[in-house]
């Protein structure tokens, strides 16, 4: 982007850069705002309530759903995020700038002595990276990341991109049939079985088959019994509240609070690069370090008085990762 000569490298975004059998993309066409589903995926808090079910005994039932194909309470770590989540669900936010774009913590206490950081990503110009519910630590790295991109149509459509990387083994048939599973457990809403018949209108092979136009599959009986949002596909309950606002909504019309501190932040962000863009007074932030790029989202606790910003940098960042798969080679 920009008037730069040669153009710059594309970004080293982590799912770019593993085999195409680490790879797994889907997309499908959204029916709003670039922005406004930006702000979706920056806004961690609304885990906790969307995604998740009626209760924190039921979040913690070990048990796999039929209705959305996700499975509960099985795994140790997510499940003492979710406890600490769904338990605290006002968390507090600060921001981080960095090269790609901004750092967002949320914030939550943990007991006593301990604070639950939730470390979401929003990379210039259009990427997100959400954190999962699981709480990490140097014992424990990941090795799936996941993140969406964002791209504008026009002023009232977007086609969403979703990404998910294995960084150390290809997936197993297992996973990549998880994956393909529709309702879908994950980011993945735009696998063939969630996609209407194609048609030959604008993005006509990327429609959802549950839309506004049927209520997004909403299920009254899933919502009375079990799960909080009563549309049975992760990323559809996503779809429904971004684009249920009207595809541009009125900023007159908002009151935001501390939880919005980090879609605040992306908007100036976005305006000022805009800007810097149009008077051809600044290059696009991250284009001059596609290195940044190579990070993921995560969760961690720490004591009370400890700063966030080196372990969400030691845990998130990924050139340890691929500088270790590089001497493999
Ligand atoms: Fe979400």
């Amino acid at each position: 982007m920009g008037a730069q000569r040669p153009a710059p490298s594309l970004p080293d975004l982590p799912w770019f850069l593993v085999p195409p059998e680490q790879q797994f993309f889907t997309k499908r066409f959204q029916e709003s705002n670039f922005v406004q589903a930006i702000e979706g995926g920056i806004d961690t808090t609304h885990a906790g309530f969307l995604h998740t079910r009626l209760t924190l005994e039921l979040a913690l039932k070990r048990e796999t759903d039929a209705k959305t194909n996700r499975s509960w309470g099985d795994d140790e770590q997510t499940n003492k995020g979710l406890s600490i989540a769904m338990t605290n669900r006002y968390a507090r936010f600060e921001m981080l700038d960095t090269d790609y774009g901004i750092m967002i913590a949320s914030r939550r206490e943990a007991g006593d002595a301990e604070t639950y950081w939730r470390i979401n990503q929003f990379l210039f110009p259009y990427y997100t990276m959400p954190p999962g519910h699981g709480v990490v630590d140097r014992t424990t790295p990941k090795a799936s990341y996941g993140g969406h991109a964002f791209v504008p149509i026009d002023d009232e459509h977007t086609m969403t991109w979703s990404f998910t990387a294995n960084l150390v083994e290809p997936f197993s048939e297992k996973e990549r049939d998880k994956m393909l599973q529709y309702p879908n457990p994950g980011l993945h809403a735009g696998v063939p079985k969630g996609l209407l018949p194609p048609t030959s209108e604008p993005m006509g092979a990327f429609r959802g088959i549950h839309n506004m136009r049927n209520d997004y599959g909403l299920d009254y009986e899933l919502q009375r019994t079990s799960q909080f949002c009563g549309i049975p596909d992760r990323s559809t309950q996503d779809n429904a509240v971004q684009e249920s606002m009207g595809p541009i909504y009125d900023r007159g019309n908002e009151h935001l609070g501390v939880s919005d501190s980090g879609v605040i932040h992306m908007r100036r962000r976005l305006l000022e690069a805009a800007k810097g863009l149009q008077a051809q007074a600044a290059a696009a932030p991250g284009v001059a370090n596609p290195r940044s790029y190579l990070i993921g989202a995560c969760g961690f606790l720490l004591p009370n008085e400890a700063s966030w910003i080196d372990t969400a940098y030691e845990l998130c960042s990924l050139q340890p990762q691929f500088d270790a798969l590089a001497a493999m080679v």
